[in-house]
């Protein structure tokens, strides 16, 4: 959450940081800011709103300057204001910081510094940090020894970037328990949140470790500890290309991400499934060759470690916590072990009773959630398997976890995860697979069956996703619903969830998602004609029983809207409006019953007017606690 920035070189300081900012703007849209050094002195422009409006202050102001600093907010303290925008300055105006995280003990340190005569100008914790290094720089004229005095009096998890009038050509960044990244180019450096921002200009980058103070010059940067003390460290190269950032004609991100399902799919299949009689391969050392000089992925688990597992955790948020809850379906169907899978924040402030004998997979699209972070990093110090499945191999998850399984969707820009997450339950099905064959679960004709219908799915996709116009009548009734239940059992319930989510978060009608046989338990009080019932219903094990609790909606007057597959006859009986799928093997079902819910949920969206790729209040990589 929230976006850091910083360029040095020969170059115009203000057009380099509104690029990187646009690059990291999913971290945040409550405001931006950059602070440059103009003819000596430090001038600070920023702007609530979207980058945008910076970007139109910007272009009035034209600041002359090849130092500076820049930052996208995501608001933790104080509400979304000019006056809480970073970058913040010091009482002089010579020093400003932008900041990531939070500063658990601002409240104390702020008052300490009230006390001290400092007079505080917005409502965040940020503040405390420019006045605590400008209070220590006054006793020393020691920049780096004030970010030491400074740093090691402030507690949380935080990432700084610090430019000073006074220190006209280098800047500071401060990594602890965050991510921040330094690039190297040629009489240039950058700094910012994620590698992705550097890459546009440099392959050439350093990562802070935890505990980490960087001094950046245009020639190069120095490393200190938290006592100050040197560090030295090679930087890396990354091989891969810059991220390329376009709708490609799309109206949105979003829809331009739904229709790459069926390439992200093929391509995470194609990454481990060598063909449908062989094992799947996530073999290291081969991807180690491949990987782009931070993310080393593959399975590093022994056959015998993979036999010793007795129980799974899987730990993740929002989205990927769905992904995780099909997970647990598939890995106990394939592997007979039992997996439990938890919000990962909730892991906090209790007993985590996990072992040598058990697994805990993380699941995060960006690697960087904190709670998730924070989770598998318990798990760790328990002595715990761990493996994670990202669609960032240089995130820091992927640097944790020493087994990995990377979704290969290319970046994901809209803040709703779409393909991300069906890529996520492809993996689910491959680890299944994968351990299920070594531990002797799954015979090789079984894998083989189910590799076969995993290996279908990217061509049913592309067939729903041609169904697109037929979906959006049944979303245009759903933009005037007062609220909405979405219903399914089993590995679908999952998929429910995973729709009311969706829903919610981009078009704020408030859904919730049951697991169907709950709905008689009280939630279908809140049921009338105002509030649909949206039910996820394939031919399976399930059947009947979903047909019969969506009936139990239908007697109650709400409108009935189902993704059933093609040629069901009991449907059309029962619900106003099918979102109809091609027939699909209900093992693999949740990779396409998803896809309409997404759809319709994108329909809503935009019939309403909403902002489709950055919804209110959220923020694409929830890196605060
Ligand atoms: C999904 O649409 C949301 N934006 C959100 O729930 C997201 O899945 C969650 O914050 C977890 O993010 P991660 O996968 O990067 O860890």
């Amino acid at each position: 959450m929230c976006g850091i920035v910083g360029y040095l070189g020969s170059n115009q300081a203000a057009p380099v940081l509104l690029s990187k900012l646009r690059v990291l703007e999913y971290r945040g849209y409550d405001s931006a800011g950059v602070a440059v050094i103009e003819g000596g002195r430090l001038n600070v422009i920023k702007s609530v709103g979207k980058l945008s409006n910076l970007e139109t202050l910007l272009q009035k102001e034209r600041p002359a300057a090849t130092v500076g600093i820049g930052h996208t907010r995501w608001a933790t303290h104080g509400s979304p204001t000019d006056a809480n925008a970073h970058p913040h300055i010091d009482e002089s105006g010579t020093l400003a910081v932008v900041h990531n995280g939070i500063i658990e003990n601002y409240s104390e340190l702020r008052d300490e510094l009230t006390g001290l005569g400092f007079e505080f100008r917005s409502d965040t914790d940020t503040e405390v940090a420019a006045h605590l290094v400008a209070y220590e720089y006054a006793k020393t004229k020691d920049i780096l020894a004030a970010i030491v005095a400074t740093v090691v009096r402030m507690r949380g998890a935080y990432a700084l970037g610090i430019v000073s009038q006074n220190e006209p050509d280098r800047i500071f960044a401060v990594n602890h328990h965050y991510s921040l990244v330094v690039g190297l180019g040629d009489k240039e450096s950058f700094l910012a949140s994620d590698s992705a921002a550097v890459r546009q200009y440099t392959n050439k980058i350093l990562r802070l470790e935890q505990s980490e103070i960087a001094e950046i010059t245009a020639c190069g940067v120095r490393l200190f500890d938290f006592q100050g003390k040197e560090q030295f460290r090679e930087p890396a190269t990354l091989n891969g290309d810059p991220y390329h950032i376009d709708k490609e004609g799309y109206k949105h991100f979003l829809l331009k991400e739904i229709h790459e399902q069926p390439l992200v799919l093929r391509q995470t299949l194609s990454k481990y499934v060598r063909s449908q009689n062989k094992p799947i391969d996530f073999n290291i050392e081969q991807f180690a060759a491949e990987a782009d000089g931070e993310g080393l992925y593959g399975v590093r688990l022994t056959e015998d470690e993979i036999k010793s597992v007795e129980r799974i955790l899987i730990v993740a948020c929002g989205t990927a916590y769905h992904a995780g809850l099909v997970g647990k379906y598939i890995l106990e169907e394939l592997c007979g072990i039992p997996v439990e899978v938890e919000i990962a924040s909730e892991i906090r402030g209790r007993r985590l009773l996990v072992n040598d004998k058990t697994l805990t997979i993380a699941v995060s699209q960006s690697g960087e959630t904190a709670d998730t972070l924070a989770a598998i990093k318990e798990a760790i110090s328990l002595g715990s398997f761990t493996l994670g499945i990202t669609n960032r191999p240089d995130s820091h998850l992927a640097r944790i976890t020493p087994n990995l399984v990377v979704t290969e969707c290319g970046i994901e820009v809209s803040v709703a995860a779409t393909k991300t997450y069906s890529a996520q339950l492809v993996c689910f099905y491959l680890l299944a697979i994968y351990m299920a064959e070594i531990r002797g679960t799954l015979s090789a004709p079984e894998a083989a069956k189910v590799k076969k219908s995993l290996l279908q799915i990217p061509a049913l996709v592309e067939q729903v996703l041609a169904r697109a116009e037929d979906y959006k009548k049944a979303s245009l009734e759903m933009s005037e619903a007062k609220g909405a239940v979405f219903i399914g059992r089993g590995l679908n319930y999952p998929t429910a969830l995973e729709g009311a989510l969706k829903l919610k978060e981009l078009s704020y009608i408030h859904a919730s998602g049951y697991a169907a046989g709950e709905l008689k338990h009280g939630p279908i009080a809140v049921l009338d004609a105002s509030v649909p019932v949206v039910t996820v219903l394939v031919p399976g094990k399930v059947y009947e029983k979903t047909l019969s609790n969506a009936q139990e909606s239908r007697a109650r007057q709400a409108k009935m809207v189902a993704v059933v597959v093609d040629g069901d006859e009991l449907a059309p009986q029962t619900f106003d409006h099918l979102l109809s799928i091609p027939p699909v093997d209900e093992f693999v079902s949740p990779l396409l019953t998803v896809v309409p819910l997404q759809l319709m949920s994108y329909f809503v969206a935009d019939f309403l007017g909403k902002d489709v790729d950055q919804p209110r209040n959220l923020a694409k990589s929830v890196t605060v606690e």
